[in-house]
């Protein structure tokens, strides 16, 4: 009869009981965010008087060692105090003796868990919009590289137009740039503290809750006790932010691993980023972009877990809801890993700018080339432009040639109107120089778009 809520109870639990209940193996992480609230907690208690300063020395002097005690591995982390909570509790207790009993005054485990995870949710979206700042930094560096490189721009994995490979690149910044943004808008929306709502329904105690949370670097207090018990829109939050990144991350490795291929050729990972196969010597096999593709599935899996754990749950707090951790754990721990690896696979990779533009010349990269210069210089209507350009294409795939190699002399027999400046237009780089529009992919575009997010970056 060792448990804290024992008092209503004649019998001990059974092991069984507690190997299914606890969450003590892993909710440990939270020890710090664990600690800190108990001290932002006893500081209000003596503040308004519900503790006395001696009590206040003795929990903090304590929670200290505590911290000592798990940070040095000494810390006995036992199964049978269920959570964290209650497994800190009892051994501030008995290090300190009865002052340590009168920590939980005001409080319940509820309040208390919503807020070690809440602020653990908080910081680990500012800590992994960090790493993507860091991420889209390496693929700056190589972007700024690239801004001439022609690389075929492709629609349904079809060559369609040149385009270059830092305008490529900067697709992906653009993606990760809106992640950060919804990691750091997460993190400012969520900062709300759940300290003193105690079980569900509040407290008779005279307690401080907007000194809380300052204590704890909030930025105000919850509204509805009853809510922010139960809520744990903070973590799918988080989930999904993290889900989304993944897509992006995965996206961007099924390019790296066809890029990686022969057929490609476009770029090699460095044999530090790249594995090899247990029976086929000559083999170069990109696993760190196969399995960040592989590590979203099961970031996905993490947030329809705990969509699924909430829906259907009565007000207010229910066990169910401390499902909600372990998700979150992997995900994040996913994510952090993901970025580290990505950021480096990128940073030792080498691009293969010759085979990006020999790989131009197949696909007549150009042809909207010619149906512009039709609309533009023969005053065709584009519908018409198309169908002409059509019968280029055709010729070109019967003469075996590309588009932005035909003679002048074909072209001409497909449609009279079509000048000697034509040629001009069906060179690829001029092709992909000539979209300028805003955003377009024209080297002097691209670079705006480099510059933006090196602004960006440098938080301007
Ligand atoms: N270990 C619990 C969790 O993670 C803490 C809250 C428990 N509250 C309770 N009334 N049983 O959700």
């Amino acid at each position: 009869m060792d448990k804290m809520w024992s008092g209503r109870f004649s019998a001990s639990a059974s092991s069984l009981l507690d190997q299914f209940n606890a969450s003590i193996m892993y909710d440990r992480k939270l020890y710090k965010e664990d600690i800190e609230g108990s001290l932002a907690h006893a500081t209000m208690l003596e503040k308004q008087g519900i503790l006395t300063r001696e009590e206040l020395t003795l929990i903090k002097d304590g929670l200290a060692q505590v911290l000592t005690e798990i940070e040095s591995g000494e810390f006995e982390w036992k199964i049978s105090d269920e959570d964290l909570h209650m497994g800190i509790e009892k051994r501030l207790t008995a290090i300190i003796g009865d002052a340590g009993k009168k920590l939980h005054t005001a409080r319940s485990r509820n309040d208390q868990v919503a807020v070690d995870f809440r602020r653990f949710v908080i910081r680990k979206n500012r800590e992994i919009a960090e790493a993507l700042r860091a991420l889209m930094a390496e693929l700056l560096v190589v972007a700024k590289e690239h801004t001439t490189t022609l690389i075929p721009g492709m629609t349904h994995l079809q060559h369609a137009q040149p385009i270059n490979f830092a305008f490529h690149l900067a697709a992906y910044m653009a993606m990760f740039k809106r992640d950060i943004d919804r990691f750091e808008s997460s993190a400012k929306r969520n900062n709300i503290s759940p300290l003193g709502c105690a079980a569900l329904a509040g407290t008779p105690h005279n307690v401080d809750r907007e000194l809380t949370a300052e204590l704890l670097g909030f930025d105000s207090v919850s509204v509805n006790c009853l809510d922010t018990v139960s809520d744990r829109d903070f973590a799918l939050e988080i989930l999904f932010n993290i889900s989304t990144m993944m897509m992006h991350i995965s996206r961007l490795s099924e390019e790296l691993v066809m890029w990686s291929s022969y057929e490609f050729g476009f770029v090699e990972l460095s044999d530090e980023y790249s594995t090899g196969s247990s029976i086929m010597p000559q083999k170069k096999n990109p696993d760190v972009p196969e399995l960040l593709r592989g590590k979203t599935g099961r970031v996905y899996g993490s947030l329809m877990g705990l969509l699924t754990v909430m829906k259907g749950l009565p007000l207010a707090y229910n066990k169910d809801t401390q499902e909600d951790k372990e998700g979150v754990f992997d995900a994040v721990e996913t994510a952090e890993i993901s970025l580290e690896i990505l950021k480096e696979a990128i940073k030792t990779m080498e691009v293969k700018a010759n085979n990006m533009e020999s790989a131009c010349a197949i696909g007549h990269l150009s042809a909207t080339d010619l149906a512009d210069y039709l609309v533009e210089k023969c005053d065709i209507p584009f519908r018409e432009a198309h169908f002409i350009t059509g019968r280029a294409v055709a010729k070109g795939e019967e003469l075996g040639v590309d588009l932005s190699k035909m003679e002048y002399k074909y072209l001409k027999e497909i449609d009279e109107r079509i000048g000697e400046d034509v040629m001009e237009y069906l060179g690829l780089r001029h092709s992909m120089n000539a979209r300028t529009s805003q955003g377009g992919t024209a080297s002097s575009r691209t670079e705006e778009q480099l510059a933006y997010f090196e602004n960006f970056l440098q938080g301007k």
